[in-house]
């Protein structure tokens, strides 16, 4: 199979790593021809999070409707791609087999590459969509609902791990909140909405591994102290509701956009990389969208949020990413394996080795 032959067409690429069923495509020159995303969040809310096994199922029965429209929508039939993408980790394992395993039946039917993309790279990669968005090397931050990390990113295959959190996630502690607080699931979203009417100083909120000694983060006490505070107006028969509910939210949205900003831009000043990237699920968030450019503003840095609904699980990002692949001429065996724990500075196991051009 020609990898040099896999940039000449459209280019399919499936994520389905957690509970987002989702395809797009990406024409030849990098414009988006699709760009589908089927969620399950009804699926799993009743159950206040993500149930895995739920997830595999959803996935199943969702990926063929969305795989068709994406093509519907490109206006394309299967016979005109050029390649097929998908991420094969990190993520649940059921979910990210779902997407793998179709995505390779499609390039083995086709006979065109198939593209292992890792999920944390799809992520940093959602900016590449955008003509505007710097190009790297930058600094990136993924915030999300299972990953908080900071990485100098040189290109697909060059992501260098800075700090990440040692408990809970970003999006783990707006969700975490948010459950605490009776606002469903998942929460950050609506956590987002009431703190737009709260008073941010209302109650104090820790700020975990602030030194200057890690660029790790640490999520939990936020729950922790969501939680005393709820039970003390449990015991006094209150509970959270109209201003102080609005103000608890407005707190907590502050103490995580802080922490995660922080650390963001004093990396950005250390590594003296002044190009900050901001993705995932939590980079949805506006208190983060309107900081991290007021911030970055002041340090001169250079900060890009993709568009909101590029911050959440997409396949647009992933498509990205395969593309940045493709372009070295890198492709995966139709053997590669979904692996639920995949580190990020493993990505280019995924793919096969670079082939050397044979001479004329
Ligand atoms: O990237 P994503 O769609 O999935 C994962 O890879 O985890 O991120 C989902 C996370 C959830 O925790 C959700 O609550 C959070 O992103 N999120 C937000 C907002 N929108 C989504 N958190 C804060 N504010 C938002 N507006
Ligand atoms: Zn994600």
């Amino acid at each position: 199979m020609s990898a040099s032959a896999s940039l000449r067409g459209p280019l399919l690429a499936i994520e389905s790593s957690c509970d987002e069923t989702a395809a797009a495509i990406l024409d030849v020159d990098g414009a988006v021809l699709a760009d589908v995303v089927s969620t399950q969040v009804a699926a799993h809310a009743p159950f206040g999070g993500v149930v895995p096994e739920i997830a595999s199922r959803e996935h199943l029965a969702r990926i063929t409707t969305v795989v068709r429209r994406a093509l519907a929508d490109a206006g394309i039939a299967p016979t005109a791609l050029c390649a097929v993408a998908a991420t094969y980790g990190p993520g649940l394992i059921g979910a990210l087999l779902v997407g793998l395993q179709a995505a390779k039946g499609m390039a083995r039917a086709l006979g065109v590459p198939l593209v292992g993309v890792h999920h944390v790279e799809g992520h940093l990669m959602a900016a590449a969509v955008d003509a505007a968005a710097p190009a790297p090397p930058f600094i990136g931050l993924v915030a999300s609902g299972g990953h908080t990390a900071l990485y100098r990113f040189e290109g697909v295959g060059r992501a260098t791990l800075i700090g990440q959190t040692r408990d809970d996630a970003a999006g783990e502690a707006f969700d975490k909140t948010a459950k605490l607080l009776g606002l469903g699931y998942p929460g950050g979203a609506a956590v987002d909405r009431l703190a737009a009417q709260g008073d941010p100083s209302r109650f104090p909120m820790p700020f975990a591994l602030r030194d200057h000694t890690t660029e790790d983060f640490s999520f939990s006490g936020l729950k922790t102290a969501v939680r005393v505070l709820v039970e003390r107006e449990r015991a006094a028969g209150r509970h959270f509701e109209d201003q102080a509910l609005a103000d608890l939210c407005a707190s907590v949205r502050a103490a995580i956009v802080d922490a995660l900003l922080t650390k963001a831009l004093r990396v950005c000043r250390a590594k003296q990389v002044y190009r900050l990237v901001i993705g995932g699920g939590v980079a949805a968030n506006s208190l983060l969208r309107s900081e991290a450019v007021r911030r970055g503003a002041d340090s001169e840095v250079e900060v890009y949020l993709p568009p909101p609904a590029r911050c959440t699980d997409n396949a647009v990002m992933i498509a990205a990413a395969a593309r940045a692949w493709l372009a070295q001429g890198r492709y995966s065996s139709l053997s590669l394996m979904a692996n639920a724990d995949a580190r990020v500075e493993d990505a280019a196991a995924a793919l096969l080795a670079p082939t050397v051009p044979a001479d004329p």
